[in-house]
């Protein structure tokens, strides 16, 4: 019995020093990723506009990244707050506040290179060399056309100093592990696209549409699933709201949305006066005000024509249950 005892005490504590020494190896290699190049972006009037473009716009940076009025539909940005952070994007892995990404140089990114802040819009890790945690989307960043990025951070480098220090971030075990091993260097750049494919241009802006509207496991897409919707998205209130089925399938997708009608749902939600969810009856995790505020109805037309080329699903999605109904 003793024999038996000493065994498994001596079990235990080989558990314990290999466990150490995962953790240990884990948090010396990784985040994998190369020093932030050296770069000097100029700021031309191009690349600013360009920029504000894309900020506002299909790269949603201003969105995430500012205050959000969730008593409006389509929770708006709070003018502003623009880039100061602190909503919080952790859903089911914990606590993690948007950055500050304002000119401030203690508590926002005032003091950073256009090198890091390239690094960690396109590989995920903060200018101290921590991991940031992939509902910073740079993984998606990572594939657009560095030119368009340079033209990003030009502008975000154009965003008024806003002192305010986002509370630290609380991960949960065991995505504070494996968050930590997803950054990566971004060897895959895109190419913007010339206008001349549609699909291929709607292709490239649809990036957040997929995102949202694609079920997908541990960061995969559900193959089969693209742009079904079901995605589900708990909203402040206790309320869940399900992405839309936005394929061509005439029942349950959007296949009898004709463009003009498409991009008039989008621009509808320009007006304040449409904004009011108690006349609506929900709210929705859909930056339909952003979005519409920017985007040209060129750009939200060749969105159309790509999610329209795709594979028709037929699955009807539930879009609403909504707080206190079962
Ligand atoms: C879906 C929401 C979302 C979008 C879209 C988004 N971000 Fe973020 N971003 C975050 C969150 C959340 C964090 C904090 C992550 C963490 O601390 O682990 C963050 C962190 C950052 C950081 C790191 C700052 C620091 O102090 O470590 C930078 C820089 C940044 N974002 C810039 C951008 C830019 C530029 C864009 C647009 C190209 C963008 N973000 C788009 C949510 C978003
Ligand atoms: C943050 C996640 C998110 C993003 C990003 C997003 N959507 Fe949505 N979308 C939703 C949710 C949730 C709904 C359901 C609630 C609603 O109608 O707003 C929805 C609804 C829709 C609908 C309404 C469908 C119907 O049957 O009326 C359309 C059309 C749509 N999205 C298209 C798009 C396109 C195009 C993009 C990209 C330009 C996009 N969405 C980006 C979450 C998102």
């Amino acid at each position: 019995m003793k024999k038996l005892l000493k065994i498994l005490f001596i079990l235990f504590v080989v558990v314990l020093v290999l466990a150490g020494a995962v953790y240990a190896y884990l948090n010396i290699a990784f985040p994998k990723v190369s020093a932030a190049p050296d770069l000097k972006i100029e700021a031309t009037p191009e690349r600013l506009e360009r920029g504000k473009y894309l900020a506002n716009g299909f790269a949603f940076c201003i969105d995430c990244h500012s205050d959000r009025d969730i008593n409006k539909f389509s929770m708006p940005v709070v003018a502003g707050t623009e880039g100061k952070g602190g909503m919080d994007y952790g859903e089911g892995a914990g606590f993690v506040p948007a950055a500050n990404i304002t000119q401030d140089k203690e508590t926002g990114i005032g003091s950073w290179t256009d090198g890091e802040i390239f690094r960690a819009i396109t590989a995920g890790v903060s200018k101290d060399g921590r991991f940031l945690a992939p509902m910073m989307p740079y993984s998606l960043f990572a594939g657009m056309d560095k030119e368009d990025l340079y033209s990003i951070i030009a502008y975000i480098k154009t965003l008024p100093a806003i002192k305010y220090k986002v509370p630290d971030r609380s991960l949960k075990f065991p995505v504070n592990v494996i968050f930590r091993t997803i950054p990566a260097d971004a060897n895959n750049f895109g190419k913007r696209p010339d206008g001349t494919d549609k699909i291929k241009q709607g292709e490239y802006y649809g990036i957040a549409c997929k995102f949202c509207h694609t079920q997908s496991d541990q960061g995969k897409y559900l193959p089969g699933k693209e742009f079904a919707g079901g995605v589900e998205f708990p909203m402040p209130d206790g309320s869940i709201v399900r992405s839309a089925n936005i394929t061509p399938d005439k029942e349950t997708g959007i296949g009898n949305m004709t463009k003009e009608l498409f991009i008039a749902k989008f621009k509808s939600c320009i007006d304040p006066a449409n904004l009011d969810i108690k006349t609506r009856g929900y709210n929705t995790p859909m930056a339909w005000n952003f979005m519409a505020k920017t985007i040209t109805d060129d750009d939200l037309g060749a969105v159309y024509d790509y999610i329209m080329s795709q594979k028709p699903v037929q699955s009807k999605v539930e879009k609403f249950t909504l707080q206190g109904v079962k």
